[in-house]
């Protein structure tokens, strides 16, 4: 079997006693907002539209999830659901993407590592196909990116496809990403805070990007406070 659906059936988490130090500002599930979006944490009621974006042929391709009936598919969301918070290595944050009320993809942030001066993330993104080449994948993960590098203060941040998925690669170019790393089976592409510093301020204005709360400063109280 491909040892990236036995990691989706059986994620590697370590116990929380094993994960190292916790980052001083956790960041707790937000709603972000674009101009055409809105990015929030999911919910059960998706869970209809959430199985049939799931169980796309791109989907299950490239992310290696297995096909699963509606029961698993809402096991899958439960799961997505809790997912909420970055503290330590390996938390994960998935937040779903709504357009005009309507569920229309799933952008994610692994958090990697959590010393200050190498903290890194790893984001993922998966959108309907019924709504591919508008753009929205690429609004909702500079939103994501936002949250990572203004929130979460992300030293660097990657992404990693298949080298045939061309439109993951694309996606991750559009956004300022280069490549880091190929071998058969893996592209690593590398977005750092530098390049965020020279690129994130134009894509904030384009998507019209807003955090919660005003700045990085408040939105971080904010959160923390939860
Ligand atoms: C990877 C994936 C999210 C890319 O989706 P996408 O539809 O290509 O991306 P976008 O929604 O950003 O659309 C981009 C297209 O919209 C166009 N576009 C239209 N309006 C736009 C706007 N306002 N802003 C940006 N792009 C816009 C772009 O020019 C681009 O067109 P092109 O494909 O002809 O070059 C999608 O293929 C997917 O979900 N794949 C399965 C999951 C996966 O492979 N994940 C990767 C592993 S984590």
């Amino acid at each position: 079997m491909d040892p990236r659906r036995l990691r989706g059936l059986f994620p590697p988490r370590r116990p929380r006693f094993l994960r190292g130090p916790s980052i001083a500002h956790p960041v707790v599930a937000p709603v972000i907002r674009t101009n055409r979006l809105v990015l929030r944490p999911h919910r059960m009621e998706d869970a209809r539209v959430w199985w049939e974006l799931e169980n796309q042929r791109t989907a299950r391709r490239y992310l290696g999830w297995p096909l699963r009936d509606r029961r698993r598919s809402r096991g899958h969301l439960r799961h997505r659901t809790r997912h909420t918070r970055l503290r330590q290595a390996d938390d994960f944050l998935a937040l779903a993407v709504e357009r005009d009320g309507r569920l229309v993809g799933d952008v994610s942030l692994h958090l990697r590592s959590t010393h200050a001066e190498s903290r890194a993330a790893e984001i993922g993104w998966l959108f309907d196909e019924r709504v591919a080449g508008r753009g929205y994948a690429t609004e909702a993960s500079a939103a994501m990116l936002t949250l990572a590098f203004e929130l979460l203060a992300a030293q660097w941040v990657f992404a990693v496809s298949h080298p045939s998925n061309a439109r993951s690669i694309a996606l991750a170019q559009r956004l300022g990403f280069s490549p880091a790393a190929v071998t058969e089976s893996h592209a690593t592409l590398l977005l750092t805070a530098v390049d965020w510093a020279r690129a994130g301020p134009r894509l904030r204005r384009e998507f019209g990007i807003r955090l919660p709360g005003e700045g990085p400063a408040r939105a971080r109280a904010v959160l923390v406070a939860r």
